[in-house]
């Protein structure tokens, strides 16, 4: 017997995926535009850094929220003593607005049905607590977060079974996904207890349909399971289609289905939509008081501190500043992917069709030596310690198909950006160049920007009009653009 738990030595953290270590070598050798720019730029962190000025702004004009003080007069007492793990009705409220007016205000949410946490993180960790036993299992659509492994397992002892969904159907979720993960469970004796999604999902960058919506409320009604719906990006859509909550659904098709509004759990979070993941500002939304009450006493292990509580609920119960804020990060968000789907088009890769999301799902397949997640990670490798991008690979989010990689695009300035993309052209064109060089093709005239030999049949198709088509993209931008090296 050791000295210390088995819950302090075991390594089921999940830190040891390459989701976690790309950002240990990021830590190494940051990149900065002045004092690093050869530095690894750090691609593998949702983080929404767009529209800090809009937030900055509405601090200056309103001082006294920061300050503890209301009508001028400070307030720094009370907000020291308040302990109430129901946390403050006036933030609830405010909170319960942002929601609704994320959604259109098509649904509206009840105060008293929030439990306040310390992030998704602490939200979706103690629903877990409330739901399921140690050994109970949750189905999960793949490609998924990488930190459910430690925030759904860890400390509760519940396991995961993957929904696999494939890129063949764009990822989507079907009913022979759902039956067949649910029986991989049963195989498992693994007692199923629910379905946890992300809406939009991270990493896809896509909402969920209302057709799955609808297929994933008949399946947990069917099997008497729960449904988790982690829509801690529901602020960030920006193209159609737009946005449907689960807690829609439920209005349009469940209104006076008791039983099934109360298998209905929504998470939710301030971290990626307005960008404070630091404040540590995080919900369970539930129909069911047990579940409720369950979770709110959970919740002295991860409260909000007061004073945040306060100057948000200062924001969020503007109107004005709130619906500036949603349209103005949607408007930015879709800029920012524009030019990361492009830059991504130069360099010859493309990606999975986004509407929201602090990041793209790029499809880099055509780029393996081989069709597997060992070629995955050796290029993961490359593009993390030669191209200097972290990015993160599929398989840490659990894809079932190699190739995939999750790309970031608004934890970092526009021109970061760019040279990202510069870099990650510059390698491809190296590697496609190297390739054709090893195949035994010995120049590029690159006057006439064609190859002077006959490609070599040994080179696949798709690989072959990839590296001509970038090839060709790349000596057109030497002229226009400076390069990296
Ligand atoms: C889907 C999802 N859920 C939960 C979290 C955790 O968020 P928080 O910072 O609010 O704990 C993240 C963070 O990336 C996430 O992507």
């Amino acid at each position: 017997m050791g000295l210390l738990s088995r819950k302090a030595t075991c390594n089921s953290h999940g830190q040891d995926s390459s989701y976690f270590s790309g950002w240990e070598e990021y830590e190494k050798n940051p990149y900065h535009e002045i004092q690093n720019p050869k530095g690894i730029i750090q691609m593998g962190l949702a983080e929404n850094q767009l529209c800090f000025d809009v937030v900055e702004k509405w601090l200056e004009e309103n001082p006294d929220a920061a300050s503890f003080k209301r009508d001028g007069k400070s307030i720094f007492r009370e907000l020291a003593l308040f302990q109430d793990y129901n946390g403050l009705p006036a933030f609830k409220k405010a909170l319960a607005e942002f929601m609704s007016e994320i959604r259109g205000n098509k649904v509206t949410f009840d105060p008293n049905h929030i439990v306040l946490t310390a992030g998704a993180t602490s939200a979706n960790e103690t629903l877990m607590f409330c739901l399921a036993e140690p050994g109970d299992a949750f189905l999960l659509p793949t490609p998924y977060y990488p930190g459910f492994d430690r925030d759904l397992k860890w400390r509760t002892g519940i396991e995961i079974v993957p929904i696999h969904c494939s890129s063949s159907n764009g990822f989507k979720i079907t009913k022979a996904a759902l039956l067949e993960a649910y029986q991989n469970a049963q195989n498992l004796n693994l007692k199923v207890k629910g379905v946890l999604v992300t809406n939009p999902s991270n990493p896809l960058g896509t909402t969920i349909s209302t057709q799955e919506l609808n297929l994933l409320l008949q399946f947990i009604a069917s099997k008497n399971l729960h449904l988790i719906s982690d829509e801690i990006y529901s602020g960030t859509v920006f193209k159609k289609p737009g946005f449907v909550s689960a807690m829609e659904i439920l209005d349009q098709n469940y209104k006076h289905d008791h039983q099934i509004r109360k298998q209905v759990h929504i998470v939710y979070s301030l971290s990626k939509d307005l960008g404070l993941p630091g404040f540590r500002v995080g919900a369970v939304y539930s129909n069911d008081e047990v579940v409720v009450a369950a979770a709110t006493k959970m919740s002295s292990f991860g409260l909000v501190s007061s004073q945040t509580q306060y100057l948000l609920s200062a924001m969020l119960s503007d109107k004005k500043f709130r619906r500036k804020y949603i349209r103005e990060n949607q408007k930015r968000l879709e800029k920012r992917q524009r030019m990361l789907v492009n830059g991504l088009e130069k360099a010859g890769i493309k990606c999975h069709k986004g509407n929201a999301g602090l990041f793209c799902w790029v499809d880099m397949r055509h780029l393996l030596g081989s069709n597997t997640f060992g070629a995955e990670m050796e290029l993961w490798r490359k593009i993390v310690f030669e191209v200097r991008l972290n990015v993160s690979p599929g398989q840490s989010c659990h894809c079932s198909e190699p190739g995939w990689f999750r790309v970031c695009f608004a934890n970092m300035s526009e021109p970061t950006l760019d040279l990202a993309m510069q870099r990650l052209k510059a390698f491809v064109v190296d590697s496609t160049t190297t390739t054709v060089t090893s195949l035994g093709i010995r120049s590029w005239n690159t006057n006439s920007i064609t190859v002077t030999t006959t490609l070599s049949n040994q080179l696949d198709t798709k690989r072959k009009s990839v590296a001509k088509w970038v090839f060709r993209l790349s000596v057109q931008d030497r002229v226009s653009e400076p390069r990296d090296r």
